[in-house]
């Protein structure tokens, strides 16, 4: 495959199409535009958007996580803003996901422009300053009638004040967030990331990292022990990511996905008590 056939282009037209195909099937696609981190394909194109404006920037064709974000610039907001002004319209979504995981701090700590702007705003630190974006950007999502939901990174430096978490690197990040009032999505990489191995690594195509067996994911309970009745009410749901860092084909997509999507079917809609492995594994085999 060449780099272009591995990394589909969607037009407008083409995410109209699949926004309304979702609808009709009462699923609404929600977008997620990755800020600060993740954002090398953008840097690449307008080298002005990044801490070094004299480098040039390569697309990422390795996953990972980059040195090389957005440097936090009135230039860059001006930019995010242009970008999601013209996507408001394709993803009619009451909810906007903007990622904010992953995004290291290196870049920003010997960027001149980073560091005027932590002294301008009276910033405490980096994870502060990641915190003041996203909090930039969810007041202008605010003002657009859109809610913000971002990983669990977006608790460091201070949680934007009507975003919505995703807690992804455990469950920490989630039964924090749910304390203070925060709708969290509960998506724990040890027990709902589909792109990791299902099965023994020896019988299996190269997947991601660990297993996150079947009968892992069907025992998880996305409401945490640890939250009152009334903080509880704060957990939306579940979600299981299929990242496709090592799968190819939409057929492996599905390979990855099921059955274990089944099970995570089975966590969001049943409570605990009606839970029972001998006799999801029956009904299993209707599915099949
Ligand atoms: C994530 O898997 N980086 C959210
Ligand atoms: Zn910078």
């Amino acid at each position: 495959l060449s780099l272009h056939d591995a990394l589909p282009i969607y037009t407008q037209e083409d995410i109209k199409e699949i926004v309304e195909y979702a609808r009709l099937r009462h699923v609404t696609v929600i977008p997620e535009i990755e800020i600060p981190g993740h954002s090398t394909a953008a840097l690449a194109a307008y080298p002005q958007l990044s801490c070094d404006t004299t480098k040039t920037y390569e697309v990422s064709t390795c996953w990972g996580v980059k040195d090389d974000v957005y440097c936090p610039s009135e230039f860059t907001f001006k930019f995010l803003e242009d970008v999601f002004t013209e996507m408001l319209p394709l993803f009619p979504s009451r909810y906007w996901h903007i990622g904010g995981d992953e995004c290291p701090k290196t870049r920003w700590k010997s960027c001149p422009k980073c560091q005027s702007k932590i002294k301008e705003l009276k910033l405490k630190d980096e994870h502060e300053l990641q915190s003041y974006v996203i909090r930039r950007v969810e007041k202008f999502l605010n003002k657009n009638g859109k809610k913000l939901i971002g990983w669990d990174e977006i608790l460091e430096g201070g949680i934007a004040p009507n975003a919505a978490l995703m807690s992804w690197r455990g469950v920490a990040g989630g039964i924090t967030a749910a304390k203070s009032g925060h709708p969290v999505i509960m998506t724990p990489n040890t027990y709902v990331y589909l792109d990791h191995y299902q099965a023994s690594m020896d019988i299996s195509p190269l997947a991601n990292g660990r297993i996150c067996a079947l009968e892992w994911t069907y025992g998880y309970n996305p409401i945490p022990k640890e939250l009152t009745e009334q903080e509880a009410k704060h957990i939306k749901g579940v979600q299981a990511n299929v990242w496709t860092e090592y799968i190819k084909t939409p057929e492996q997509v599905e390979y990855m996905a099921y059955p274990r999507a089944n099970a995570v079917a089975e966590i969001g809609w049943s409570s605990p008590e009606h839970k029972n492995w001998e006799d999801y594994l029956d009904r299993l085999q209707y599915q099949f």
